[in-house]
């Protein structure tokens, strides 16, 4: 491969569409700088990222990926990218001890308990309304698609309230790209003490939540170590929030940017549930999936990859390939989106589907009915996105209510 590789910098993170367009078209698998240097390959083409996502070849082992990140830091004399922490959760490992870990959490997660979380969630999301003013602007990020989440994942987990703000700032910090060592260093060593101080709590006094169930297991036999433990509740809680985040606030944007596909939805609200699973494939909350790396050369799309190197499987692109899309730009609730893949595929396919969209029907049903005349309150072209490689979500959505 001769291909010199593409440095992803603020325009990709604005808009990745323009670049996944043109890879789509004319090559499968691109060579790519990430904004803070590492060296990733971009997986493009819907069938392409389908099978990649399932294949194992294809790894996710924590140590290795350590291991190959201080290799390319060696080979360009700078700081390695990825570190030890809070690394050793179930999207850093490979079968079988991922099958162990994801076993710990699966049935929390099942589409039965997430039925009865219902009521709850709709009782929060009721509440988080009430206290927007009836017309007037709001962030809607601020009011609703960062609180709904973070209220939900934080009663299942058994987190108290009181410091979740600050949780939210340490997230968003570890997510985000072109962050100094220093904040994420900062963020990293409070992250870690807050999930020690919650793991501690929970061995003192065991509730009936998940956190608590986990210690359990640690405790009882050799299923769940003490740094696996810590990285689980991380990985849930970051994951469970930052993820629904994006989808309320890109769902929404599609909608206020389509207001046809919203009149349809306000007219029959029965389509609720394949407007979702639109937004995730027009704007899904996940640009790119998590790493992999090939532990021997990989062929995909004809393109041959070589060992050691780190594999990006770009979801956001895949979603929007008109091969298996038709006409993939443009939104449409009333399409097929059977098989996207914005919960990804195959063993790593997101756990926490049904509560995400569960969520998403009472966040999106409550909205649209108490706000029927809702509108974006600024000219979409001042809106700006996240500066992460990994979530597409934006940095405020304000919305004129009435
Ligand atoms: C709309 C919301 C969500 C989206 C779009 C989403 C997307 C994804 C994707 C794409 C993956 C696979 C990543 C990969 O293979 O590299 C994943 C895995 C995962 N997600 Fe979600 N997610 C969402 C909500 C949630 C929620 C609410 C939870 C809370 C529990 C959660 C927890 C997880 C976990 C723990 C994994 C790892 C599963 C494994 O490795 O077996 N996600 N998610």
């Amino acid at each position: 491969m001769t291909t010199e590789p593409i440095h992803l910098g603020e325009e990709f993170l604005q808009d990745p569409h323009q670049l996944y367009t043109r890879l789509r078209a004319d090559v499968a698998v691109a060579p790519a700088l990430l904004p803070h240097g590492l060296r990733v390959w971009i997986v493009s083409r819907y069938d392409d990222a389908k099978a990649a996502l399932a294949d194992p070849r294809l790894l996710k082992n924590s140590v290795r990926q350590q291991e190959l990140s201080a290799r390319q830091a060696a080979e360009t004399n700078s700081v390695p990218v990825i570190t030890e922490f809070l690394n050793s959760h179930m999207l850093n490992t490979d079968p079988p001890d991922h099958t162990r870990l994801r076993e710990l959490v699966n049935k929390a997660f099942t589409s039965r308990r997430v039925a009865g979380l219902r009521p709850r969630m709709a009782e929060i999301a009721g509440r988080l309304l009430d206290a927007m003013p009836s017309d007037g602007v709001v962030d809607l990020l601020e009011a609703l698609a960062y609180p709904l989440p973070i209220t939900v994942i934080c009663e299942l987990l058994g987190v108290p309230e009181g410091d979740r703000s600050d949780f939210r700032a340490w997230s968003a910090t570890l997510l985000n790209t072109g962050v100094s060592d220093a904040d994420l260093a900062a963020a990293s060593t409070a992250m870690v003490s807050y999930i020690d101080d919650l793991v501690a709590a929970k061995e003192k006094a065991p509730g009936e939540d998940l956190i608590s169930a986990l210690v359990e297991a640690r405790e009882s036999g050799d299923r769940l170590s003490s740094g696996e433990l810590r990285a689980m509740v991380f990985v849930l809680l970051v994951g469970g929030h930052e993820t629904m985040v994006n989808l309320i606030g890109n769902g929404t944007l599609a909608l206020l940017n389509n207001p046809a596909q919203l009149a349809a939805l306000r007219a029959d609200p029965s389509l609720l549930p394949a407007a979702i699973e639109e937004f995730l494939r027009y704007e899904g909350p996940v640009n790119f999936a998590t790493f992999r790396f090939t532990d021997e050369e990989v062929t995909i799309g004809g393109v041959t990859v070589p060992e050691g190197e780190f594999v990006v499987i770009a979801l956001a692109s895949a979603n929007r390939d008109a091969a298996r899309f038709p006409d993939a730009d443009s939104v449409d609730i009333g399409r097929s989106t059977a098989r996207h893949l914005a919960f990804g595929h195959g063993v790593h396919y997101c756990v926490g589907a049904h509560l995400a969209r569960a969520q998403a029907e009472v966040a999106f049903g409550q909205l649209i009915a108490r706000f029927p005349s809702m509108t974006l309150a600024v000219d979409p072209a001042e809106l700006t996105w996240r500066h992460s490689t990994l979530m597409r979500g934006l940095e405020s959505l304000p919305i004129r209510l009435g």
